[in-house]
């Protein structure tokens, strides 16, 4: 390797730097010289350095790696990197959804699974997250989420009764935020959590048969997980505790791996299941869809440059490659629209050509120019149809990743299902998965959140929030919160609160 120190430096354009440690100066003390380009190349190419940070998902890491289908899942998808034996390069990032570039890895927090898969039929992207459901199911409430997870406009600061508000008077939040508040809130490092695609998403296979799919990814290190007293610690001891880790365990030869299984749900039990398969604030029962085995994911090199490879990575729900498509989920569809919308804002237009978001197989599409073109078509025709061998990608009629629509525009929730409600699964979670001490922490960890809030409303909805969930466990968090504000008062009158949650 070149040693970078016996490498003359150059100007942007070639020519030898004149100095990189003076400006031209009149006279050794004497003012500065408009002229001085490399002075002034300098301090304005440093003024555009960063590019503006992602909004959600600001702080993260990643890696590159290998995803190897190891069995047969042809009878459910034709896509080139399911099929048996097929090893496609990846990336993964992860990260914390609320928090700032330079926020810690350890504070408590959904953390996001985003994978991007470099197939030979073109760029698969599946943005997930470490929990296999998410806080709302329509797409307009997430922007309401995100700000009501990130900071008050007056004093800057993030706020429990900002947060609180916004998932009492959301409901459909309560699994989600039971997740967030159990142990998988706090995930020792990257490399001891699980991943999900979290959405159904559809499969199809080379007969045109169609299936509805979730993705797991299981960490095969085991999963584990950080008390709150660790979180704590770390959060000021080693604010990049994860990421740190990430990557020093790739420089020691440690590859993370992930065994990835889908359940599959065949097209038709969609319409009749007893509750909603498109609602991502639910899961569905192992004992209804098992997980099949797909493959491998590893994690095997890190990235040689963080801001190149890893800022400027754009992932994407709306990259999808053939024989996977999404479905009538509404927030997927919403995020079909967003990520790329924030990346032409975010990175810039042509984002799509950097390195790292390059498909390897050749691009042949009828977008041109903007800013930072580098690939061209050259003198390619520019519209289509033509006669100078550049048609139309002739598809018409029904596409094979589509499903039935049919109905009045309106604007409302998602039919009801016979078993749909908000509170069920959450507190499913916390009878039936959850051991006795996961409670007890659990209710720890709750009523600590609860502790920072203001305004009585909002604390007196949380405690109902929780009832709901379950009677027990509200009734726990409840007492905790009083017991913690030295107040005695235990059977608070929660009849207003109740009314209130009950009419939404
Ligand atoms: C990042 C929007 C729901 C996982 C982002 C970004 C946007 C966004 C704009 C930043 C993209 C960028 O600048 O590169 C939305 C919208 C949603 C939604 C509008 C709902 C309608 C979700 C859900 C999940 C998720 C349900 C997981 C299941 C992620 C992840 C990232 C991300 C992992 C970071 C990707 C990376 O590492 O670059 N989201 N999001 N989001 N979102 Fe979402």
């Amino acid at each position: 390797m070149t040693d970078a120190s016996q490498v003359p430096s150059t100007t942007q354009f070639g020519a030898p730097a004149v100095s990189d440690r003076n400006s031209l100066s009149l006279g050794s003390n004497g003012p500065l010289l408009l002229h001085d380009v490399r002075l002034v190349e300098t301090l304005a190419s440093f003024n555009r350095e960063r590019v503006p940070e992602r909004n959600p998902h600001a702080k993260g890491s990643g890696a590159f790696g290998v995803f190897e289908t190891t069995e047969d899942v042809t009878r459910y998808t034709k896509a080139a990197l399911f099929q048996p034996g097929a090893k496609t390069d990846m990336l993964a990032r992860f990260s914390t959804v609320a928090g700032e570039q330079g926020s810690p890895d350890t504070w408590r927090d959904v953390r996001g699974f985003a994978l991007k898969f470099y197939t030979t039929e073109g760029n698969y992207d599946l943005v997930g997250n470490n929990t296999p459901v998410f806080f709302v199911r329509d797409p307009m409430k997430f922007p309401h989420f995100i700000r009501s997870q990130k900071r008050t406009p007056a004093s800057g600061l993030r706020s429990a009764d900002m947060q609180w508000d916004f998932w009492t008077q959301n409901p459909e939040s309560a699994h989600q935020v039971t997740y967030l508040m159990g142990v998988r809130g706090l995930p020792r490092t990257w490399r001891h959590m699980n991943g999900y695609g979290s959405h159904t998403y559809m499969w199809v296979n080379a007969a045109g048969e169609k299936f509805w799919v979730k993705y797991h990814f299981h960490t095969e290190q085991g999963m584990e997980f950080l008390s709150n007293a660790e979180a704590e610690a770390l959060a000021g001891s080693d604010a990049e505790f994860h990421r740190r880790d990430l990557f020093d365990a790739i420089e020691r030869g440690e590859h993370p791996s992930w065994i990835m299984s889908v359940q599959v749900m065949p097209y038709e039990d969609a319409k009749t299941y007893r509750f909603n398969p498109f609602d991502l604030t639910k899961v569905w029962p192992h004992a209804d869809y098992p997980l099949i085995k797909v493959g491998r994911m590893t994690l095997n090199r890190n990235p040689k440059n963080f801001f190149a490879e890893i800022e400027q990575a754009a992932f994407a729900p709306s990259n999808t490659v053939p024989g996977i498509g999404v479905s009538p989920d509404k927030m997927l569809l919403g995020r079909v629209f967003g990520y790329a919308d924030a990346q032409r804002a975010r990175i810039g237009t042509n984002y799509q050509q950097l390195p790292v978001n390059k498909p390897i197989v050749p691009v042949n599409d009828w977008t041109f120019d903007g800013n930072m073109t580098f690939e061209h078509s050259g003198d390619a025709p520019v519209y289509a149809p033509n006669s100078f061998g550049r048609p139309w990608a002739d598809q018409t009629g029904p596409v094979d990743d589509g499903w039935e629509a049919d109905g009045e525009m309106v604007r409302s929730a998602y039919t009801l299902h016979a078993e749909d409600d908000d509170f069920g699964q959450a507190g499913t979670l916390v009878r039936e998965v959850f051991d006795d001490a996961q409670r007890e922490q659990f209710v720890e960890t709750v009523a600590g959140a609860l502790g920072g809030i203001q305004h009585d409303v909002v604390l007196q909805n949380a405690f109902q929030y929780w009832k709901n969930v379950d009677k027990e466990i509200g009734d726990r968090i409840q007492a905790a919160v009083y017991a913690a504000k030295g107040d005695p008062q235990v059977g608070v009158d929660t009849e207003a609160a109740e009314e209130a949650v009950a009419v939404r």
